[in-house]
């Protein structure tokens, strides 16, 4: 039988994305109920860069499910380094069950992908953040009950969130507007494939280099950080690029007045988003970042079971 991988949203059909959603609302409802979905499986974390919520919703699914988990970092596996990442995919297959990889390039997950001969799950790259995105869809459906006539502006840089968001919403026609600064638009390869599917599910796309016109009646407000892991070099000239698209009061009046305001975290307050946004009341942060846990529950006993 041929493994199953969730390296981006675009592996899942939009059926798969609603069964996982369900999946993940049941899961989400027995609160933590210790099972053995996981009996006898072993989880390896292959994380090149550091993490709170991935790391740890990742360790804690796995024990609620009955398995074992191992966190391996930077400094015992060194991808790529210490020895190719062909064979580090090919040595981890024949201990674990499921590699959860968190790389700098995409190149490196899709590597693992390519060796192992089990399931490997991307925990962030720099091009997508699937995990992230398929919680966040659960979270706007948790929220609203529905997907139909919502819009969720996404704010910021176009980047492995917002890919991810994008492919996500276009899967469950969720309307998605997107306000990058000219230049740090999204991926075009990304944006191709996420019309495709927006022409199936009716899901609108808006790309605008305004943060006014995106956030403008929508009912989700969407922010990541404006410099990512590995880009640390470019912060002076990214904080320049980005002062326009601050989501603060002035901008989120624009929104729906029943408006939720997601971020996948970790915030920097005063930079991507005010203190009076993220900690106000119409923030829904910690519940996205609890979601993780039941969704990446969902996606293990989906991928151990096909
Ligand atoms: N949102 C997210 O992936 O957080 P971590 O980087 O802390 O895992
Ligand atoms: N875009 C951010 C997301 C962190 C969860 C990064 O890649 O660092």
């Amino acid at each position: 039988m041929k493994k199953r991988d969730f390296l981006t949203l675009q592996d899942l059909s939009s059926d798969e994305v609603h069964h996982l959603l369900d999946l993940s609302m049941s899961l989400k409802k027995e609160k933590g109920q210790h099972t053995h979905h996981l009996k006898g499986k072993s989880i390896g974390l292959v994380f090149q860069k550091p993490s709170n919520r991935t790391r740890v919703s990742f360790e804690v699914a796995t024990w609620q499910l009955g398995g074992n988990c191992l966190y391996l970092g930077p400094d015992e596996i060194n991808l790529g380094k210490r020895e190719t990442t062909a064979d580090v995919a090919r040595t981890l297959s024949r201990y674990l069950n499921v590699i959860v990889a968190r790389t700098y390039s995409h190149d490196d997950i899709l590597e693992l992908s390519r060796y192992a001969t089990v399931p490997v799950i991307n925990g962030l790259s720099d091009m997508f953040h699937p995990c992230q995105g398929l919680a966040d869809i659960f979270s706007v459906k948790e929220k609203f009950g529905t997907f139909k006539g919502l819009s969720l502006a996404y704010v910021g840089d176009g980047n492995n969130v917002c890919h991810s968001l994008l492919i996500g919403c276009t899967k469950v026609g969720l309307n998605i507007a997107i306000a990058t600064p000219g230049g740090y638009e999204p991926n075009k390869d990304v944006i191709k494939k996420a019309i495709t599917d927006a022409k199936k599910t009716g899901a609108k796309i808006v790309l605008t280099n305004s943060p006014d016109e995106a956030v403008k009646n929508a009912n989700i407000i969407y922010v990541d950080v404006w410099v990512s892991m590995g880009q640390e070099t470019e912060t002076k000239k990214r904080l320049k690029d980005f002062q326009e698209f601050q989501v603060n009061s002035r901008l989120a009046k624009l929104a729906n007045k029943n408006y939720v305001f997601m971020h996948c975290l970790p915030a920097h307050r005063g930079q991507e988003v005010t203190e009076d946004i993220i900690d106000g009341p119409h923030s829904i942060v910690f519940d996205q970042a609890e979601n993780r846990l039941h969704v990446q529950k969902a996606v293990l006993i989906f991928l151990l079971t096909k």
